[in-house]
């Protein structure tokens, strides 16, 4: 490994994580968005309507451990809050209810330079590398300013350091001084990962992070992820609208549905034996598992509008085993076995 690589990130270190501590914890976590009234809604209103402003629970009563080198892949259909839940994580977003921890610390209690090493230890990886990097920015400066601004290295060392990084992520070091415009997608995802790596975090929370590639080259990403991970003792937070994306790079899946976790368990489990309903359709959408797909029924009907969320169980309008509880009491997260959870009626009342 080169040496400005070292893998001790010496400035994003706080103390050292105790054994049996999760690197990062959402306790109670919910993130709710006040989305106004628009323009023709407030017209409306001068003639008398009553239109008033709307809350989206983005995220509602999250509760997850991360620990140091697990690959978590949190999994749901678009808009039921996956990246706002990474973007809690990351602190980009800060939440409306429950406690973060990082390494054990409330980033409550926070001093400036943990929240700094917080904001370092966590870097986030988009889908979109185009609209996440500067175009007028060479690689070079993309990659290594932050690190530089933060006294990770000195600047007479920025050019070895990017060149290093580059080396890992698989582009060609001589191509420091090019724009993000000059490479091809899976080029620039490679950028944003050396960008992220840069920061010697970690935690990556890679959002959709190869949704936008060809499949051919996503497969060439996610293995590059994987690779990281064991070079540089990374631990992810890998989030896919795509079951079958997070299958191939996960230890453990989360489940969500419009803003709630409904199933956790690991990888494995979730593809051999799904508990809740919801995870069973998103399993039978899946191309490329024939029997799961004969086993389970898919999802019917349209995703409910997460600023009026269905009661009781939010799943139960489009749930193929809904039942009358369903409509009125929303399930709770039980423990099936060690490490598996889900919030489903039915394992109140197995037929
Ligand atoms: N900044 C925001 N302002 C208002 N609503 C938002 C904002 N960000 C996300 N939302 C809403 O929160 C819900 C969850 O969004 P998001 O976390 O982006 O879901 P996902 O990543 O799973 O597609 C959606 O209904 C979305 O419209
Ligand atoms: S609680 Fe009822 S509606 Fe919800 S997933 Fe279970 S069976 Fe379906
Ligand atoms: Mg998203």
């Amino acid at each position: 490994m080169d040496t400005v690589l070292e893998p001790t990130p010496a400035a994003t270190a706080t103390a050292p994580l105790r054994s049996g501590t999760p690197l990062l914890q959402l306790k109670g976590i919910s993130k709710r968005f006040v989305q106004d009234i628009d323009l023709a809604g407030r017209i409306a209103n001068l003639l008398g309507a009553d239109n008033r402003a709307s809350v989206v629970h983005a995220v509602a009563d999250v509760d997850l451990d991360i620990q140091p080198g697990e690959v978590i892949g949190v999994v749901g259909e678009s808009g039921c809050g996956k990246s706002t839940l990474g973007r809690v994580v990351a602190g980009i977003n800060p939440p409306t209810e429950g406690t973060v921890r990082y390494m054990g610390q409330a980033i409550a209690d926070m001093n400036a330079q943990e929240r700094r090493a917080w904001g370092l230890g966590v870097q986030m990886i988009f889908q979109n590398p185009m609209a996440s990097l500067n175009p007028r920015m060479r690689v070079l400066d993309i990659v290594g300013e932050a690190p530089v601004v933060h006294g990770l290295v000195k600047s007479s060392q920025k050019a070895e350091y990017v060149g290093a990084l580059m080396r890992q992520v698989g582009l060609d070091p001589d191509y420091a001084q090019r724009y993000p415009h000059q490479f091809s997608g899976g080029q620039r995802q490679r950028i944003g990962i050396a960008r992220a790596l840069a920061l010697k975090p970690r935690l990556i929370v890679c959002d959709e992070a190869v949704a936008a590639l060809d499949v051919s080259i996503q497969a060439q990403v996610l293995n590059l992820f994987l690779a990281l991970r064991r070079e540089f003792d990374l631990t992810y937070l890998f989030i896919s609208h795509n079951l079958g994306v997070v299958g191939h790079v996960s230890d453990r899946v989360v489940i969500m549905y419009l803003g709630r976790i409904v199933e956790v368990a690991p990888t494995e489990t979730i593809f051999s034996a799904p508990n809740h309903p919801y995870t069973q359709a998103l399993l039978s959408e899946l191309p490329t598992l024939e029997t799961t797909r004969r086993a389970y029924q898919p999802i019917k009907g349209e995703l409910p509008s997460p600023l009026a969320p269905p009661p009781g169980c939010a799943f139960h309008p489009r749930c193929p085993k809904a039942m009358a509880r369903c409509k009125v009491e929303a399930p709770v997260l039980r423990t099936l076995q060690p490490g598996h959870t889900s919030a489903c009626h039915l394992n109140d009342n197995p037929t």
